[in-house]
């Protein structure tokens, strides 16, 4: 596992974004797994930056989102797909049809899910895996459990996850109770994985995450088994690394 701290976003954003950007210069067809949340903004910003400079191309490039809400309808602002669009997809030269988010929309969520498993296992393997992590050790929306499913399944959302997300929507009532997540087996198997902690309250869970026992109650915790992790991290989230 490779643990890089660093003490500005702004290096941090130029280092994840580099990470991306040269997956994508170097792959003749990338695949890469993207995430949402409040953590990759800014490497998307840097992303878009360098992209506008002319450096990288996304017209051979697919991805694949690692969650949506379900039940929001589509064109929501808080689903993940408007998301991806208001941060990323609407400022690059990415094809719709190589873009991939399960779609929460939908009545028969297990047909989506099989649907996405199936557009998974024909790419074969994802290139770069961005990552996140929730509070409570989630990955995607893979919540701790005394067992983690290896394919792409619904989850209730667990009630921390939902505080956590509700100050994205007007109330509580509004988030959704639901989602659907790529499974433990297509992040694992992503060839590398890249994971961004920001901020002081990650600073702990990452801590156990990385260093302390491998358990499905902190589903991040499998990244450690992992053949090539990198982590990235403001001084704050790294905090117990740094003695
Ligand atoms: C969200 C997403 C995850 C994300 C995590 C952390 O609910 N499902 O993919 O990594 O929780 O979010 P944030 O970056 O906003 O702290």
């Amino acid at each position: 596992m490779n643990i890089h701290i660093f003490d500005s976003q702004e290096k941090l954003n130029q280092a994840g974004a580099g990470i991306i950007i040269g997956t994508v210069q170097t792959k003749q067809r990338a695949i890469l797994g993207l995430a949402t949340g409040s953590t990759p903004t800014g490497i998307y910003e840097e992303v878009v930056r360098e992209y506008n400079r002319g450096l990288v191309s996304f017209r051979k490039t697919t991805t694949f989102n690692l969650d949506e809400y379900v039940g929001l309808p589509v064109g929501h602002p808080e689903s993940y797909l408007v998301y991806m669009q208001q941060h990323l997809f609407n400022f690059i030269d990415i094809p719709a049809e190589q873009i991939h988010i399960p779609d929460g929309s939908l009545e028969d969520t297990l047909a989506e899910c099989k649907r996405y498993d199936e557009l998974l296992a024909d790419a074969g393997q994802i290139d770069l895996q961005l990552l996140g992590i929730g509070h409570n050790g989630h990955i995607g929306f893979n919540e701790p459990d005394h067992a983690l499913l290896r394919e792409t399944h619904a989850v209730t959302l667990r009630e921390e996850t939902r505080q956590a997300n509700a100050i994205y929507f007007d109330s509580m009532d509004e988030v959704p109770a639901q989602a659907i997540t790529m499974g433990m087996g297509a992040i694992l198997k992503a060839k590398t994985i890249l994971l961004v902690v920001r901020g002081a309250e990650k600073a702990e869970i990452i801590h156990k995450a990385l260093t302390g026992p491998i358990t499905t109650a902190i589903p991040a915790s499998l990244l450690q088994t992992h053949p090539s992790l990198v982590v990235l991290m403001d001084s704050e989230a790294g905090r117990l690394f740094q003695t």
